[in-house]
């Protein structure tokens, strides 16, 4: 009996063949799937990504709670209509430190991926509160919430620990300093918001609910806003052809 012939057990036995199915397919997945964890190019290094300062990691934890990601995404295709609409194009070393990333899968909004400075602050918060007072047709709900809660910052430094385990290159440093850090990033005249851009180079120092007496949840998300897409200086890539 020829190889071929014996191809007919297969053929006869629905579970066999589910069988030999997932076996094949496994192959291809291992294949493609397994380079990907050793291969040093799966993510190239770029200048200027640092993890989250500890007020843009709580701003950024509202965003997810808040389930901002079912309407926008966070990722730039390399495609001529959205490079031309948002900017460069997203690089795979620009969510290397998120757990989890924000890419998303739908657009109801627009992309958030280089929304850093392309508003003000007092815009967000008016946005946030209500967005038809700015965008009459605008369907994204109100969070005016946001600027009524303070910001719960007790367990920034456990969520930077935690995210060191996942890989994230937070020192002692940046962990001891956490709680600190994350209340001066709200306060520029005091001493220690330069030591916030000292050890998160780039960091925005600003009063971002345009309200100094509190610590609010809006803070922490206009902060978070802010510095999305920032960090990577694209003006240094262009003469390289492979970035263009
Ligand atoms: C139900 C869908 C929906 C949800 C949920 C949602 N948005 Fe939006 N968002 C929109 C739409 C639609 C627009 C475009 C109209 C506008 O500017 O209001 C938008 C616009 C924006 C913009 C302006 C973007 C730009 O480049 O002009 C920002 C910033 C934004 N949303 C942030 C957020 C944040 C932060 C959250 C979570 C707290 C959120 N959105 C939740 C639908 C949504």
């Amino acid at each position: 009996m020829s190889v071929w012939a014996k191809h007919q057990v297969l053929e006869k036995n629905s579970i066999l063949l589910l069988l030999g199915i997932l076996f094949v397919v496994a192959i291809g997945g291992l294949v493609e799937i397994a380079p990907l964890f050793y291969l040093k190019s799966t993510i190239e290094k770029v200048e200027g990504m640092r993890p989250y300062s500890p007020l843009e990691l709580a701003g950024r934890n509202i965003y997810i709670r808040e389930g901002c990601y079912n309407c926008h995404s966070q990722q730039v295709r390399p495609l001529r209509d959205e490079v031309e609409r948002y900017g460069h194009y997203s690089l795979a070393a620009e969510s290397m430190y998120d757990h989890p990333f924000q890419w998303g899968s739908k657009r109801t909004g627009p992309d958030l991926a280089r929304l850093g400075g392309k508003y003000s602050d007092e815009w967000h918060k008016e946005h946030l509160i209500n967005p038809r007072a700015i965008v009459p047709a605008s369907i994204m709900p109100g969070y005016p919430f946001l600027f009524r809660r303070e910001l719960d910052a007790n367990d920034i430094a456990a969520h930077m620990k935690t995210l060191r385990l996942l890989g994230v290159p937070y020192t002692d440093e940046q962990i001891a300093n956490a709680e600190a850090d994350l209340k001066a990033q709200t306060m520029p005249d005091d001493p220690g918001a330069a030591a916030v851009q000292a050890r998160y180079p780039k960091a925005v120092v600003r009063e971002f609910d345009r309200n100094p007496d509190r610590l609010t949840e809006g803070d922490a998300l206009i902060a978070y806003l802010q510095m999305l897409g920032t960090l990577v200086d694209f003006k240094l890539y262009d003469n390289k052809a492979n970035f263009r």
